[in-house]
């Protein structure tokens, strides 16, 4: 995949199916540290240890010597974050929740462009009104946090994607990116 945001909307899809309630999207761009990271943590239901130690790999074999196929998104995300001098990390307890966390090398050749934040935070968060997403973005320092559960408190049941508030969301959502001087137009 050749945008780390298509990465996002695919782990957030897992939390989704896991039916999660909440979901957290920390993104981090720390120049210093020549980092990006990307944590998505939720609390659905969980992953079982047996999968939990095969999940990285795109396949893994039962007992009976039959290859299964447990899905790429993660081992695609790992393989990303690896191939750009990064790390990955997977925790999940089941029952409680799972947290994802990506880091890149920020100036690594190899590193996928991060993507379109503005239109893929409104299409995650439209998409999934049921959930409230926990969204802080820090460019050096600086933070930018969404919250979609205070919105929606605010919007006392409009949803989402009425047009008044959609316009809204992505005029704050532009703003707030500015103001940490993150281009919503760019890609980084
Ligand atoms: N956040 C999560 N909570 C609970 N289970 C999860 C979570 N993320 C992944 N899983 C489990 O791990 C499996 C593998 O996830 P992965 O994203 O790699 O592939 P997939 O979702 O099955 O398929 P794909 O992403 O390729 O469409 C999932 O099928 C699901 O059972
Ligand atoms: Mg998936």
């Amino acid at each position: 995949m050749n945008e780390l945001t298509l990465h996002i909307i695919d782990i957030v899809e897992n939390s989704v199916l896991a039916n999660a309630s909440k979901v957290s999207i920390i993104i981090r761009i720390d120049e210093n540290a020549n980092l990006l990271s990307i944590k998505i943590e939720d609390n659905g239901k969980g992953i079982d240890k047996q999968l939990l130690s095969n999940i990285e790999s795109p396949f893994y074999t039962t007992k009976k010597d039959r290859k299964i196929k447990v899905g790429l998104g993660i081992p695609l995300f790992k393989f990303s974050a690896l191939q750009s001098g990064g790390d990955f990390r997977i925790d999940s307890e089941l029952g409680k929740g799972t947290s994802i966390e990506a880091t890149f090398q920020l100036n690594n050749i190899d590193r996928p462009p991060l993507g379109n934040l503005l239109d893929t935070i409104i299409s995650i968060i439209i998409g999934h009104q049921n959930i409230d997403f926990d969204i802080p973005i820090y460019n050096n320092g600086m933070l930018f946090h969404l919250n979609t559960a205070d919105i929606k408190n605010e919007l006392e049941g409009v949803p989402l994607n009425y047009p008044d508030v959609y316009n809204f969301l992505v005029q704050f959502i532009s703003q707030g990116l500015s103001e940490i001087n993150l281009d919503p137009q760019k890609t980084y």
